[in-house]
């Protein structure tokens, strides 16, 4: 693992064993490695005209840092980016700069090795130091920035984790291990509890596997609990709901070889909750914060919920099972009904929902619906004051028609198979579940499931939503 420290001393005075970056205007593939004449190394890296670094290059920049330290070979990297003049950046601020570079090196010096059997033979990036000297402001934001970006990295280990060793108990024990040594709690709730809350539909997609359903709660009262008869709005808890479906084959509607294989990420939005909750703690934030994620293996045998099955929701409303593969939706719609017992100010819930979201926005962006015009503009500056960019779509009642069912109140998919804006089908089937009158936004994180070359990541889990989560909570 790769410790990232900031230093007081400058660039020239840290010791020889540090490989030292110098940033230069040159273009962005231009780079050296330099031995000077003092013995000490030079990694010199092109960026292009600081004045066109904006803050989105900003971090795709910080991360090729790391890439380019981690492909040549150096253990110990020194860096002095407070010299950079970047007027797109000074706009956003020290603390955000800050921040946003710890986020940005502790993201990109993930790897997962969990099952590799063998330790790599070339040399690891052993540490990267922040060169000073920096006022203490700047240096507690780099320090949250080390925490969310530490928290987004236990959302991918929880995320590439495969499907035996992350089944529903087990991400609850994922859960409790993620805020341990924080005042945040965990309780996780088994199937006979889930039965006395009438949990129907969350039951049900987990009906076909060996593996108990559960239902994780995280609870941090940052802010102090609200006691019973208290209406004090600064108590008001902000819910975050992760789908936490641990292997989705599709159910009896089993997927086509070539779209299961990477199931075992299903519950990359309890993941990214579960980070966000771990952050939240660690930087011992001031806010109330819930996490709540319905975790179901959504398996085939002869006890799976069948296509044409009806089952009934926590909140009393009849479903049609047309189609097993749309489980995302039951697990969510449950536990957004459970979420109105904490009295909460605002709602997000966040899941791999549909692949017809990647069809729509590419793999760039997850994609946000909700009628609450204000949480939507919210959602998209955070998302790109954050990193976790975010784009929305229709949630108009008019999409509510397809999704009536015959033989019951609802069905899980609409009721004529069209895949026709199967994304927003899905926040509307949502919104039948998410108490009224509160703020809600519905997250389907599908496209950013998986790390694309562009974002200088390590393949597989992204970590996203964590920082954008993060953010909501601090400013929300
Ligand atoms: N977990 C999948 C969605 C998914 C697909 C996430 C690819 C990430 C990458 C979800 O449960 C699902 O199967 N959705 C169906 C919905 C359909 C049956 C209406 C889909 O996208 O095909
Ligand atoms: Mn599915
Ligand atoms: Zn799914």
């Amino acid at each position: 693992m790769t410790k990232i420290t900031l230093s007081k001393k400058t660039l020239a005075d840290q010791p020889k064993k540090y490989t030292r970056l110098i940033l230069t205007e040159d273009a962005p593939t231009w780079h050296r490695l330099v031995e000077c004449t003092d013995g000490t190394l030079e990694y010199r890296m092109g960026t292009g005209k600081q004045k066109n670094i904006t803050p989105r290059k900003f971090r795709t920049l910080v991360r090729s840092i790391v890439q380019a330290a981690q492909s040549h070979q150096i253990e110990h990297l020194a860096i002095h980016l407070g010299s950079m003049s970047c007027p797109q950046l000074e706009k956003e601020g020290n603390e955000w700069f800050y921040r946003t570079l710890a986020e940005n090196l502790t993201l990109a010096a993930y790897t997962f090795t969990k099952y590799k059997s063998t330790k790599p033979k070339t040399k690891q990036l052993q540490e990267i130091t922040v060169c000073g000297p920096i006022h203490k402001k700047e240096a507690d934001a780099f320090t949250v920035g080390l925490i969310v970006g530490a928290a987004a990295n236990i959302t991918r280990d929880i995320a590439n984790t495969s499907a035996d060793d992350m089944t529903p108990a087990l991400l609850g024990k994922a859960a409790t291990q993620a805020v341990a040594g924080t005042n945040a709690s965990v309780k996780v709730l088994g199937e006979k509890e889930l039965q006395k809350l009438k949990m129907g539909l969350l039951l049900a997609v987990g009906k076909g596997t060996r593996h108990e359903t559960k239902l994780i709660v995280m609870e941090y009262w940052g802010a102090g609990k609200p006691t019973k008869n208290e209406t004090s709005k600064a108590k008001q808890p902000i819910v975050f709901v992760g789908k936490g479906v641990t292997y989705d084959t599709g159910g009896l509607n089993v997927k086509p070889s070539g779209f299961m294989h990477d199931m075992h990420m299903d519950m990359s939005g309890g993941a990214a909750v579960i980070g966000a909750i771990a952050a939240a703690a660690k930087m011992k934030l001031k806010k109330n914060v819930i996490g709540i994620i319905p975790a179901a293996e959504n398996a085939i045998s002869d006890s799976a919920m069948r296509a044409g099955d009806i089952v009934t929701a926590m909140n009393g409303k009849t479903v049609e099972v047309l189609h097993t593969d749309a489980e995302g939706r039951m697990v969510l719609a449950d536990a957004l009904t459970y979420s109105e017992r904490y009295n909460p100010k605002a709602i997000l819930d966040v899941a791999t929902l549909t692949g017809a979201a990647l069809a729509a926005l590419g793999q760039q962006a997850s994609a946000i619906m909700t009628k609450d015009q204000k949480l939507e503009t919210h959602l998209r500056e955070l998302g790109e004051k954050s990193g976790d960019l975010v784009w929305p779509l229709p949630l108009w009642d008019e999409y509510q028609a397809p999704i009536k069912s015959v033989r019951a109140d609802l069905c899980n998919i609409a009721s004529n198979f069209s895949r026709f804006g199967g994304t927003i089908e899905g926040g509307a089937f949502l919104q039948n579940f998410a108490p009224k009158k509160v703020p809600w936004a519905h997250i389907d994180m599908a496209p950013r499931m998986d790390a694309i070359a562009s974002d200088k990541l390590t393949k597989g889990a992204t970590g996203e939503p964590v920082r954008l989560l993060v953010r909501f909570a601090e400013e929300y």
